[in-house]
């Protein structure tokens, strides 16, 4: 798929995936386009966990409560580190977001969806949960989970605000 084509295909599905799997191919190449991504002096503070076994993807679904995770074949799991890397100054969330994004083109380019789960891993101690049975180290925290698939519907489709309102040349509101 042609990478602009990739980018406008990306949307954030959050339907029932069908039962196509995910092989460890597809996983692999994904996690690959995540550890490409850049990082705060290439610190690589991000990592990440693939999950295509059914027993932890349905723990992980019990804590998510997310109707997206229950048909889920495959998550990824984004792992960061705050620790300082730029004198006193993190970049972690940064350093997951250019992760995440790279993993989600990835998947739109191979023909799986996903969607940006993160806001719903910050109440009542979904991420801690879901890092203790995981394993995690405690000095890194479960930022983002990736549930993938192949969908089933199609999933509405988010619009974007006209570019003129968003993108100027030269000064606010050039053009
Ligand atoms: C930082 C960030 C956090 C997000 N957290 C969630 C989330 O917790 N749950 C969810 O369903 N979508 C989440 N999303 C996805 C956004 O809702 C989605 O990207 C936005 O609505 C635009 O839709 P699109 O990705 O389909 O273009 C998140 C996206 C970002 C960038």
């Amino acid at each position: 798929m042609d990478f602009f084509e990739t980018i406008s295909k990306r949307s954030c599905y959050r339907g029932e995936f069908s039962d196509v799997p995910v092989s460890r191919d597809v996983l692999t190449k994904v996690l690959e386009a995540g550890i490409l991504a850049p990082s705060a002096c290439n610190k690589q503070s991000p990592s990440f966990i693939a999950i295509d076994d059914p027993s932890i993807l349905a723990k992980i679904a019990d804590v998510l409560q997310a109707p997206v995770c229950s048909t889920a074949k495959a998550m990824i799991v984004c792992v960061s580190d705050s620790s300082p890397v730029y004198g006193e100054i993190s970049f972690y969330k940064e350093d997951c977001a250019a992760a995440v994004e790279n993993m989600l083109l990835a998947l739109t380019a191979l023909g799986y969806s996903s969607v940006w789960l993160d806001g719903v891993l910050r109440r009542e101690g979904k991420a801690e949960k879901i890092a203790e049975f995981l394993g995690v180290p405690a000095d890194k925290r479960v930022q983002i989970v990736l549930p993938i698939g192949v969908p089933a519907t199609d999933g509405p489709k988010a619009q974007r605000l006209p570019f003129e309102r968003r993108a100027f040349f030269n000064a606010w509101g050039g053009r």
